[in-house]
């Protein structure tokens, strides 16, 4: 069975992408890259941290060029992205060019569940945490869309549950 080479992960904050990678990675032994801890690696600080000194379209920026970057790298590899990745046109086809693009998808109550106590995602970081969800939902939900080859529904499933899903997916592609 030939599986791509590059599998990509997109989807909201909560919806289990570096989980679900880094599952996906070990079974299809290939290594496992997460873009945010990349910027983590290469900047030295947390991501709170670069959206305090630089504001989001310094982060944003500095997301793309990692992406761009990861793009380069001519290896098999399952990829998780930060939740914001596709708001650039840039990493929109830059990632869609690069391997299959897997959307996560999540309903806002499970996400409430699994972000409410965050402290390392800035724009999670107000008063009503729903509205906000809502609103990134609204605005990304299309994007999400446009970029991926495929989605898959995580809520209510246990990470190996969606991961057999994506294994099938790939295999009936391959
Ligand atoms: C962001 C999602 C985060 C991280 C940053 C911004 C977003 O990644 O890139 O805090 O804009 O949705 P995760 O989706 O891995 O939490």
């Amino acid at each position: 069975m030939t599986l791509p080479t590059r599998i990509i992960l997109i989807g909201p904050m909560g919806s289990g992408k570096s989980t679900i990678g880094r599952l996906l990675a070990a079974r299809l032994r290939v290594p496992f890259v997460d873009s945010d801890a990349r910027i983590v690696q290469c900047t030295g600080v947390d991501i709170p941290t670069i959206f305090a000194i630089e504001g989001e379209p310094g982060f944003r920026e500095r997301e793309h060029r990692i992406l761009a970057q990861i793009a380069r790298e001519d290896q098999p590899m399952v990829l998780s992205t930060g939740g914001g990745a596709v708001l650039d046109p840039r990493n929109r086809e830059l990632l869609r060019q690069m391997g299959k693009v897997i959307y996560l998808e999540v309903g806002l109550e499970e996400q409430l569940r699994r972000v409410q106590h965050d402290r390392q995602r800035p724009l999670l970081q107000v008063e009503d945490l729903a509205t906000r969800l809502r609103e990134l939902a609204q605005e990304r939900g299309p994007l999400y869309r446009e970029t991926a080859h495929w989605r898959v529904r995580g809520d209510g499933l246990r990470s190996d549950q969606v991961l057999r899903r994506i294994l099938r997916y790939l295999r009936e592609q391959a």
